[in-house]
């Protein structure tokens, strides 16, 4: 394979064509505030329910983004026979009840990373999910993101060869915070969770399972790890380096190294980011960037693939499988119990 004139198009790149759900929003905080924001401003999704611990917090989110309906509990949120689709949006502590609850309630739902807070969690969703036929998707958004779509191309062409190496980092500052979710070990905090599950995530799916792991990293006051290095090894001897911390600063950047070509992932990863080929040579790089959705907003291509499935009958994603995300939460499992911190149920075993 000699290198390409130019780079593939990714085939998924307006949101606005995915069929139109209408959506209940479980937990009206933060990054649910981000999602909609994004719906509303770049899709043909509607948001008709809204969900929260309290009727007020529910109101005034549904009035900040003109929603119709607005309840204070979870419960009879997904009893609404208006509602197509839940986006579970509320701290990874939470997920493996909400997600259940979605399940009973037999609605299609859309959970955020982390998946949940353990693999042993993850793997009940699975169970429950695959045997109610319910769609459950991890909001993994990164995976459906068009730079993503152009290195499935890319591989799919033979034009990287065999991937050698993932080098993936994620660092940001993040001051001790002991009441905050992201060090409350409660409320399933630490920065594996919170921002290593995307360069993990990255490198599961260009690798595969890993036959090796080793991890090292400090703790935070409250117990959580806040901050992780492991290197990864697969069976074939191809290898992930990962790095995730609050401690200091690293670029959201990715290095996919083939055996005829290397992909770079620009910042800021996660989201819509800059890609380049670049030749062993060095002297030919083919560029491509996007940025009509730019940060969170590029959040919008996981909802728009969701309804494709949804549309087309699936149960699962086929980009990002329950499986995928069962064997993710297994890996942060590892690194996070080889770094010292455990949830205190895990302890008690
Ligand atoms: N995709 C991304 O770019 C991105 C970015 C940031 C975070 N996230 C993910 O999104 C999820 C939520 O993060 P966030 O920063 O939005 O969280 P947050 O604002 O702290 O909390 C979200 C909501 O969860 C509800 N909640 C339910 N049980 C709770 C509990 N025991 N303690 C606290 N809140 C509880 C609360 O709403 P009510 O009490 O009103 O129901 C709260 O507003 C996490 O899984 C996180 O990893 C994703």
């Amino acid at each position: 394979m000699t290198f390409p004139l130019a780079l593939p198009a990714p085939p998924h790149i307006d949101p606005r064509k995915a069929p139109a759900l209408r959506w209940g929003i479980l937990g009206p905080g933060i990054i649910a505030a981000d999602l909609v924001a994004a719906l509303l401003a770049h899709t043909g999704q509607e948001v008709v329910a809204v969900g929260s611990r309290s009727r007020d917090r529910a109101r005034s989110f549904a009035e900040r983004f003109g929603i119709d309906r607005a309840y204070g509990s979870y419960e009879e949120l997904v009893a609404d026979p208006g509602v197509d689709a839940i986006y579970v949006a509320t701290p990874m502590s939470e997920h493996y009840a909400q997600t259940l609850l979605c399940i009973e309630a037999g609605k299609p739902t859309l959970v955020e990373k982390s998946f949940t807070r353990t693999a042993a969690e993850a793997r009940e969703v699975q169970r429950r999910a695959v045997e109610a036929g319910v769609f459950v998707m991890e909001a993994m958004k990164t995976r459906y993101l068009p730079q993503m779509q152009i290195i499935d191309q890319l591989l799919g062409d033979g034009v990287l060869g065999t991937i050698d190496s993932v080098v993936a980092q994620y660092g940001v500052v993040t001051p001790y915070q002991p009441q905050h979710r992201l060090f409350d070990p409660i409320l399933g905090g630490g920065v594996l969770l919170d921002i290593g599950v995307y360069p993990l995530s990255l490198a599961f799916t260009l690798l595969g399972e890993f036959s090796s792991a080793h991890a090292s990293g400090t703790l935070a006051p409250s117990g959580v790890e806040d901050a992780v290095s492991a290197l990864l090894t697969t069976s074939t001897g191809s290898r992930a380096l990962i790095n995730a911390s609050w401690r200091g600063e690293a670029p959201v950047r990715a290095d996919i190294g083939g055996s005829l070509n290397r992909v770079e992932l620009g910042e800021s990863f996660q989201n819509p980011a800059p890609l380049s080929l670049v030749s062993p040579d060095r002297r030919r790089r083919l560029e491509w960037d996007d940025q009509r959705f730019p940060g969170r907003a590029g959040m919008v291509f996981q909802v728009a693939a969701m309804a494709r499935y949804l549309e087309a009958g699936l149960t699962e994603s086929p980009l990002h499988s329950l499986s995928d995300s069962v064997a993710v939460m297994a890996l942060l499992d590892e690194l996070r119990h080889q770094v010292g911190s455990q949830f205190d149920d895990e302890r008690q075993r």
